[in-house]
């Protein structure tokens, strides 16, 4: 098997992972994922950019068997994270002349992770070209997408961009040329939300270098290519913006239905009052998707029964993950019913530290909810949709 041919010269040389369905112990991967791994030749030198996760490796030498390589003088190192690194001890004892290419930071994690001898290093600044013979390599710096130390690399006279982890989605699919950017776009989104959107503000300002790019593919590290740049740079622009969508996202816990039947009724009443909403059930929910609906919403709504005085774990662990993710929303609040006591709402609040919202006045109901809380929660959602309606 020699991979999959992008064009000649450039060959997709990495793995397809179908099975995998969770990474870093935490984010879900119903589509599995790929590990993407490229063979470039010029007339002079040959390159590998990425290599794959370190399981796959196999896969990865199969390939570079198959098309005849019997010496590689780069890797190009785009991420120090072991999904594109791992198999670089094996590729450097395999190719003694190669020099991995990779930010000054970059090498040090890389020595950090993988314990690389200082000899096999070339750092690259960013803007720095390498030629091939006939085909030339830009490093252009880009932290933070998704460790501090990352760049992307650009194939200057095919104008494709490598643009590791960003771009990416953790979609396995056989072709990875034949997919349409709308087919995956979902799976784009979510992998922006999972993986990216913490860093949204540092890739805003990184994103112009990119997109100054003359491009005709990207080719991430994750995911089918990209043959539609133009559209993935839209979806981002929107995505990493400071300006969120009317919607709101509302997840909840509910023991014994009061805090449900708030729930269903603030959806309702943000409807009828034109306000989008994505409601999630914590206790079943896919946390993938609530961190996409996270990507655009304004306002994030949460809501719990009171447990052993405070929030249900299920929320305060959905509440944990919004502040990691850092979304864009501006407002937020908390409803829920509680029998005999506790601060929820403090509790709550207190572990979004990150998320840069105004806390709009909570509705929390003693036992079941009735016409007063029915009342607050129709005065909520005419204060969210009055927010909303101020967006700019
Ligand atoms: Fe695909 Fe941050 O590694």
């Amino acid at each position: 098997m020699k991979g999959q041919v992008i064009k000649d010269g450039v060959t997709w040389v990495g793995a397809i992972d179908w099975e995998r369905r969770l990474f870093d112990e935490l984010i879900p991967l119903p589509d599995g994922t790929t590990y993407n791994a490229y063979l470039v030749r010029g007339s002079d030198k040959t390159v590998l950019i990425d290599t794959v996760d370190p399981l796959f490796t196999e896969a990865l030498t199969s390939h570079l068997e198959a098309n005849g390589v019997t010496r590689v003088d780069y890797i190009v190192s785009n991420h120090a994270e072991q999904d594109h690194s791992g198999s670089l001890p094996m590729l450097l004892a395999r190719f003694p002349e190669a020099k991995i290419l990779t930010t000054p930071k970059g090498k040090g994690m890389l020595q950090d992770l993988l314990e690389i001898a200082d000899e096999r290093f070339q750092p690259v600044a960013d803007g720095a070209r390498v030629e091939l013979g006939g085909r030339t390599l830009r490093f252009i710096h880009f932290p933070f997408v998704h460790w501090p130390e990352t760049m992307v690399t650009y194939l200057e006279e095919d104008r494709i961009l490598f643009s590791c982890d960003l771009f990416g989605s953790h979609y396995a699919v056989g072709n990875l040329m034949g997919t349409s950017f709308q087919a995956f776009e979902p799976e784009t989104k979510r992998y922006y939300a999972e993986i990216m959107m913490p860093f949204r503000t540092l890739i805003a300002k990184s994103m112009p270098k990119v997109a100054a790019l003359p491009l005709e593919l990207i080719a991430p590290s994750h995911g089918p290519l990209i043959t539609d740049p133009a559209a993935v740079l839209r979806v981002h622009a929107d995505w990493l913006s400071d300006l969120p969508h009317n919607k709101a996202v509302l997840a909840f816990v509910s023991m014994h239905d009061s805090t449900r039947h708030m729930a269903r009724y603030l959806a309702e009443a943000l409807v009828d009052r034109g306000v989008d909403v994505e409601v999630f059930g914590l206790a079943s929910a896919d946390l993938g998707k609530l961190a996409m609906a996270m990507v655009d919403a304004a306002t994030i709504v949460l809501g719990t029964p009171v447990v052993a005085a405070g929030a249900h774990p299920l929320v305060a662990y959905a509440a944990s993950i919004a502040n990691m993710l850092k979304p864009k929303a501006r407002f937020a609040a908390i409803i829920g019913s509680q029998g005999w006591g506790g601060k929820p709402v403090e509790q709550l609040l207190g572990l979004i530290p990150n998320l840069k919202v105004e806390a709009l006045p909570p509705v929390l109901a003693r036992g079941l909810p009735r016409a007063g809380d029915f009342a607050a929660l129709d005065q909520l959602a005419d204060t969210i949709a009055a927010k909303h309606a101020t967006l700019n």
